[in-house]
C-alpha cells in the first residue's frame, strides 16, 4: 500500500473516473466489488428458475418464445457478471461453490415462488423494472468491467420489462379471472420487490462505502423510491392497485410516500428461510454435479492439446 497510489485511487473514483483491472485498487474495494458482482451474477442464474418454471406451460407459442429468449438473456447476463468478477482475480468455480454452500448470496425476490403465467408478466414488470432503477445507475460504476457489463445488460433488461408489461395488459384485456390473476400476482409480488433494493439506508452496512467508492452512486432508499415513483403510474395505466394503503402522492416531497417493507421478512429470506431457498439452491446444485462431465472433457481436452502443442 502506497499513500501516492492511494492518493490517485480516490482522486480517479471521486472525479467519476474508472478503476481497470491493472489499476492499483484498495484490497476491500476489490473484495466489495467481488461480494456485489458475484452475488449479482448468482441473481440472474438463480432467477432463471422461477421463470423456467412455466416455459414449458406457456399458453402460446409466442409467449413461450418470448420467455425462451428472456431466461436465455439472464444466463447471458449471469456469465457477463462472473467474467467481471474473473478480472478482480475471482475463480468462477470457488464462487459457485459459495453459492451452492449458501456462503454467498443471490437476490432474495427469487425465492418466491411463481404460482401462475400471470407472475411472468408480474416479473418482467416489477421485478426486471426494480433491476433496471438498480442497473442503470451501476452503468456509471467506478469498476470499468462492471460499469461496461451493465450497459449490455440494461439494454436487455428494459425489453424484459416491456415483454411482461405487454402480457399483462393483454390479459388485462380478457377476462375476468384473468384480471383477478394478475391482481392476484400483483399483491404477491409488490413487497419482495420492494426488498430487492435492500435493507433502509440506516441498517445498511454496505451503502456508505459503496457510496465513496462510487460503486453504488445511490443508496438502497433512493433507488427503492424511485422505484415506487415509477410504477405507479404504470399500474394506473394497467388497472390495477398495489398492496399498500399508505401509498399516496405527496405534493410537497414530490414522491410518493409508501408503507414500510416487512424488513425481518427480507432478513428471513436472504438467511435461507424464504418459501424457495432450499429448493432454488438444491437445482443449482445438481445442475452444477451434471455439468461435471462437460468440465473434464474440457480439461481433458486441453490438456491434450497442450501436451501435443509441447511436441
Ligand atoms: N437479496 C439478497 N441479499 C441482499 C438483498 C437482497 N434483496 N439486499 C441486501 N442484501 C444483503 C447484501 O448482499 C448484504 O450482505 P453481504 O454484505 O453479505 O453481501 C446485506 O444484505 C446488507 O445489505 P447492504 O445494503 O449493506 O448491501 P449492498 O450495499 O451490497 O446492497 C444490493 C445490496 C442493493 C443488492 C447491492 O448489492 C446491489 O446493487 N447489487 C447489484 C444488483 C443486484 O444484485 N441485483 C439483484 C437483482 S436480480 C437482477 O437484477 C436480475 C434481473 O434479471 C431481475
Amino acid at each position: 500500500e502506497s499513500p501516492e497510489l492511494e492518493a490517485e485511487f480516490t482522486a480517479t473514483v471521486t472525479a467519476d473516473g474508472r478503476i481497470e483491472p491493472r489499476d492499483w485498487m484498495p484490497d476491500a474495494y476489490r473484495a466489495t466489488l467481488i461480494r456485489q458482482i458475484a452475488q449479482h451474477a448468482h441473481s440472474e442464474i438463480i432467477g432463471m428458475q422461477p421463470e423456467g418454471n412455466w416455459i414449458s406451460r406457456a399458453p402460446s407459442l409466442r409467449r413461450k418464445a418470448i420467455l425462451l429468449a428472456k431466461v436465455q438473456d439472464e444466463a447471458g447476463h449471469g456469465l457477463y457478471l462472473y467474467a467481471a468478477a474473473a478480472t478482480l482475480g475471482a475463480d468462477r468455480t470457488d464462487l459457485t461453490e459459495k453459492l451452492i454452500s449458501g456462503r454467498q448470496k443471490y437476490s432474495s425476490i427469487f425465492n418466491y415462488p411463481t404460482l401462475t403465467f400471470a407472475d411472468v408478466g408480474v416479473i418482467g414488470w416489477l421485478v426486471d423494472g426494480a433491476a433496471i432503477c438498480n442497473q442503470v445507475p451501476l452503468c456509471r460504476t467506478s469498476y470499468g468491467p462492471y460499469a461496461r457489463a451493465m450497459i449490455r445488460v440494461c439494454k436487455e433488461e428494459s425489453f424484459h420489462q416491456r415483454q411482461g408489461y405487454e402480457l399483462l395488459m393483454t390479459m388485462m384485456r380478457g377476462s375476468d379471472n384473468q384480471r383477478r390473476m394478475v391482481q392476484e400476482s400483483v399483491d404477491r409480488w409488490w413487497w419482495p420487490s420492494l426488498m430487492m433494493f435492500g435493507p433502509p439506508d440506516d441498517s445498511s452496512p454496505n451503502t456508505e462505502r459503496s457510496m465513496a467508492w462510487r460503486i453504488k452512486r445511490h443508496t438502497n432508499d433512493e433507488l427503492r423510491q424511485k422505484f415506487v415513483d415509477m410504477s405507479v403510474p404504470q399500474a394506473e395505466a394497467l388497472g390495477v392497485t398495489f398492496p399498500d394503503p399508505e401509498l399516496r402522492w405527496n405534493e410537497e416531497r414530490g414522491q410518493h410516500d409508501f408503507g414500510t417493507p416487512d424488513f425481518a421478512e427480507l432478513m428471513r429470506v436472504v438467511k435461507g428461510n424464504g418459501p424457495c431457498n432450499a429448493e432454488r439452491i438444491e437445482h443449482r446444485r445438481r445442475a452444477h454435479e451434471d455439468g461435471d462431465w462437460v468440465r473434464e472433457a474440457a480439461a481433458a481436452y486441453a490438456a491434450k492439446r497442450a501436451a501435443r502443442a509441447k511436441g
